[in-house]
C-alpha cells in the first residue's frame, strides 16, 4: 500500500469526521410549500418570514446552524405524499415546515405522523390536522379554516344581514371556511340560503356571479386566496355586485393581494388573525425588518412563517439545541407563548393557535384593523384525542 496515499486518506477521513460532525450538528429544516401556481406568492412569503426570524437570531436556531431542503408542492394533493416523503425519507429532515393547501397538508400531516417527524403547519387550515389527526408532533402557527370564518358570522349579522349566499373553491379549505361562517352566522340568527362552489383552482366565476345576482341575498361570504382571490374580487366589482350585495370573507381574500386588486377591493370587510395598522412595538419592528430584507410589505403568510421559526426557537431553547430530546422539544413548543407580530398567542392542546381574530377594512393598500371580532378564539378541535 502506498503510504502517502494512506496518509492522505487518513487526513481526509479526519476532515470528513470533523466536517461530518458539523454537518450532523446542523438542523435540517424541510420546506414543503407551493412555489408555483395560484398559491406561489403565499409559499414565498412563508419562507421569507421563517428566514427573517432566523436572520434576526444570527442565522441560527437554538444555537445551531440550519440546512434547508425545499420541495415545490404545487398545491397538488395528488403529489403530496410523494413530496412529503422526499423530505422525510430522502433528506431526513428534523422538522417539516409547510404547507399552504389544505388537501396537500392532510397528506403531509399523515406522512409526518407515520414517520414521527415534527411538523409545523404554516398556513393550511384543514380542521382535521388539529382535529382527528392531531398528534404531539404536529403544530400550527396559522389557523383552522373554521377560525376566521366563524368570527365573521356574528359581525355580519350585527350589520343587519339576515340572508347570505356563500361561494368558494370546492375543497377542504373552502368547505370548512363556509362551515365556520355558517355556524357563526346561523347561531347569531342569520340563514345561509345557498352554497355555491367551483373546483380549485378555477376562476370562471361569471355563471356563479349571475346566480348571486338572481338570488339577491343580503350579503355574500367567500373564501378565496392568492391569485384566485385577486380575480374574484375584480370580477365581483366589475359585475357591479358590490353596489347592491356586500361581499365579506375570511381575510385571505385581501391579504397579499391588494396591489393587484386595487380599486376593486376598497372598503371590503374581512376577518383574520392579522391586520395592518396594529401599531404595536412588536409588529412595527417586524414590519420594518421585513420591508428592509425583502423590499416588500409582510402579509399574514409571512407572519405565519416567522412564527414557525419562533416556535422552533422556544422548543430548542428548552433542550439547549439538543434535537435528540424530541419529546422535551415538543413539550416546550406546545407550552410556548409565541410573541407574534399579530399579538402573543398560545397553542391549544391540539396544537393550534388560540388567537384574536381582527375585523379589517381595506383602505388603499392596507387591511386596516377596525376591531377585534372575537378575542382569544380557540378552534373547537373536534375529534382530537390527546
Ligand atoms: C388552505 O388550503 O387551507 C388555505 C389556502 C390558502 C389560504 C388559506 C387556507 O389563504
Amino acid at each position: 500500500m502506498n503510504h502517502a496515499l494512506t496518509r492522505t486518506a487518513f487526513a481526509a477521513a479526519l476532515m470528513l469526521a470533523a466536517g461530518g460532525a458539523q454537518a450532523a450538528d446542523k438542523l435540517k429544516v424541510g420546506f414543503m410549500l407551493p412555489y408555483s401556481g395560484t398559491y406561489a406568492a403565499l409559499g414565498n412569503a412563508i419562507e421569507n418570514g421563517f428566514k427573517l426570524y432566523v436572520a434576526e437570531q444570527g442565522g441560527k436556531l437554538g444555537g445551531r446552524d440550519i440546512e434547508y431542503f425545499k420541495v415545490d408542492d404545487e398545491s397538488n394533493p395528488a403529489k403530496a405524499a410523494e413530496n412529503a416523503n422526499r423530505l422525510i425519507k430522502r433528506d431526513q429532515v428534523d422538522v417539516l415546515i409547510g404547507t399552504v393547501h389544505s388537501g396537500v397538508a392532510m397528506a403531509l400531516a399523515k406522512a409526518a405522523k407515520d414517520a414521527d417527524t415534527t411538523l409545523i403547519v404554516t398556513n393550511a387550515g384543514a380542521n382535521a390536522i388539529t382535529g382527528p389527526l392531531c398528534s404531539p408532533g404536529i403544530f400550527r402557527t396559522s389557523f383552522t379554516n373554521w377560525q376566521p370564518a366563524y368570527a365573521m358570522g356574528p359581525v355580519a349579522y350585527g350589520k343587519g344581514h339576515k340572508t347570505a349566499v356563500t361561494i368558494t373553491w370546492k375543497y377542504a379549505a373552502g368547505d370548512e371556511a363556509i362551515g365556520g361562517f355558517k355556524e357563526g352566522f346561523e347561531k347569531a340568527g342569520g340563514k345561509v340560503v345557498k352554497e355555491l362552489s367551483l373546483p380549485f383552482p378555477n376562476v370562471e366565476f361569471q355563471p356563479l356571479l349571475t346566480e348571486i345576482a338572481a338570488l339577491k341575498p343580503d350579503m355574500v361570504f367567500t373564501f378565496f386566496a392568492g391569485g384566485g382571490a385577486v380575480k374574484f374580487v375584480q370580477d365581483y366589482h366589475a359585475a357591479g355586485l358590490d353596489k347592491t350585495i356586500p361581499l365579506y370573507g375570511s381575510g385571505f381574500l385581501t391579504d397579499g393581494t391588494l396591489q393587484a386588486q386595487g380599486e376593486s377591493a376598497q372598503g371590503l370587510l374581512t376577518t383574520l388573525h392579522y391586520a395592518d395598522g396594529l401599531n404595536t412595538p412588536r409588529d412595527n419592528a417586524f414590519r420594518a425588518d421585513y420591508a428592509k430584507a425583502y423590499k416588500a410589505q409582510p402579509d399574514v403568510y409571512a407572519v405565519q412563517g416567522y412564527d414557525a421559526a419562533q416556535l422552533m426557537q422556544s422548543g430548542l431553547a428548552a433542550v439547549k439545541g439538543d434535537f435528540g430530546k424530541k419529546d422535551d422539544f415538543r413539550k416546550a413548543m406546545r407550552g410556548a407563548t409565541v410573541d407574534s407580530p399579530r399579538g402573543p398567542f398560545t397553542l391549544s392542546a391540539a396544537g393550534n393557535p388560540v388567537q384574536d381574530i381582527y375585523l379589517r377594512r381595506v383602505d388603499g393598500l392596507e387591511n386596516k384593523v377596525v376591531d377585534i371580532a372575537v378575542k382569544k378564539l380557540a378552534d373547537p378541535a373536534r375529534g382530537c384525542k390527546l
